[in-house]
């Protein structure tokens, strides 16, 4: 029987060290998990408060394709207050995940056979998702010479169109970040040339030795992708937001009505609350933060010192070679020695991957401390 060849996509190996972690754990051994990259804390106090009492007193229907009106005002607001801009709720989009706002993105930017580069190491989902939909994800290999990202000179180095450009600052899997600088310079450089660009900025709000831009703040024309997952700690709600230019928005929601009908009707209302938990959601910050300083001090010590620029995300993307020249064995004896969960590279970039493994310091501080001791053990 016939299946497509858009199907095909690379899985990710990181849900099978996270279903191997699970096993173990389940099985009674001692498990940290620093594999995957969401926040340990959950929804904020005052937005579970809130998601229960919705539960009960609010009918939970389909709502408004792009959003309910007063969440849209209020992500519109989160640009006024981190960014001092002023932005029309109108241009903001809610989806299912930034993941559905990725889906939403490409396809009503791009036509099949279009060109989208992006930088490797980077989050795998582009490329698998930009490949199912028949787009060419074109990867252009960065290190810590452009700070794990493109630059316009990179970009420069690519035979033939380019249609869009698409970073990510913070990024998964390095944490590196732009300067603001760097990212008008990608911005100038696509505007002049027609070629649509696509900011993630996800990791918005999680960031250690300078703030992050926004690509909105240089362009209208620009797609901005974030959501609820990382700084918002939502990852189960399944919530995210773009933020589109105008001309865009009609292909946006007959698409999105089409795909999705709207997003989560409790995610949304629950969102609106926790766009009030900055006090809460702020601790968890100065956590990773005391997380990554300890991490990039102590794993050092242990034989584990080259990482690409940490800037921001809650992640270590580690140069292990001198350990091995295969991490994704390395990482699955790893777990079974040490019972502690890390995720390979060859997710984030299939060339050089093998020479890399990602630490996620989401976790509690107690526990991040836990797993040196044991590598420390393990790699004596
Ligand atoms: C860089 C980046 N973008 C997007 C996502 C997808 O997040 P979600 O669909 O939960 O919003 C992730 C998840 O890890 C990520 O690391």
């Amino acid at each position: 029987m016939k299946s497509s060849q858009r199907g095909a996509v690379k899985p990710a190996y990181l849900m099978e060290v996270l279903e191997a972690a699970n096993k173990a754990e389940k099985s009674g051994r001692s498990i940290i998990h620093m594999e995957v990259g969401e926040p340990v804390t959950g929804v904020p106090k005052m937005a579970k408060e809130f998601a229960i009492k919705t539960l009960t007193d609010t009918h939970l229907g389909y709502t408004e394709t792009l959003g309910i009106p007063g969440l849209r005002q209020k992500v519109a607001n989160l640009y006024s207050h981190r960014h001092q801009i002023d932005l029309s709720p109108d241009r903001v989009v809610i989806t299912t995940g930034s993941s559905g706002g990725f889906i939403l993105a490409f396809l009503a930017a791009f036509d099949a056979g279009d060109r989208v580069v992006l930088s490797s190491p980077s989050y795998p989902a582009y490329r698998n998702i930009l490949t199912a939909m028949d787009i060419e994800p074109i990867v252009l290999p960065s290190d810590s010479e452009t700070q794990c990202q493109l630059s316009p000179k990179l970009l420069d180095s690519i035979d033939g169109q380019i249609d869009g450009v698409l970073v990510a600052s913070p990024a998964n899997p390095t944490g590196s970040m732009l300067s603001a600088d760097e990212l008008r310079q990608l911005i100038d450089y696509c505007d002049d040339r027609q070629i649509r660009f696509i900011s993630d900025e996800i990791y918005h709000g999680i960031t250690y030795e300078k703030e992050a831009e926004t690509a909105l703040k240089y362009k209208d024309e620009v797609i901005i992708i974030s959501g609820f997952s990382k700084y918002f700690c939502m990852t189960g709600w399944r919530l995210g937001w773009m933020v589109v230019p105008g001309d865009m928005l009609v292909n946006i929601k007959r698409l999105s009505q089409n795909l999705y009908i709207s997003p989560p009707a409790i995610s949304q209302y629950v969102a609106i609350e926790a766009l009030d938990c900055g006090e809460e959601l702020d601790e968890n910050v100065v956590r990773y933060a005391q997380n990554r300083n300890y991490l990039l001090e102590t794993l050092p010590n242990i034989g584990i010192s080259k990482f690409a620029p940490a800037d921001g995300a809650f992640y270590l993307f580690a140069d292990v070679s001198n350990l091995t020249n295969d991490s994704t064995t390395f990482c699955h004896r790893m777990l079974e020695e040490t019972g502690v969960a890390t995720t390979p590279g060859i997710d984030f970039d299939p060339i050089l991957g093998h020479r890399f493994l990602r630490f996620s310091y989401a976790g509690y501080t107690d526990a991040i401390i836990e797993a040196t001791q044991r590598l420390r053990e393990w790699l004596k």
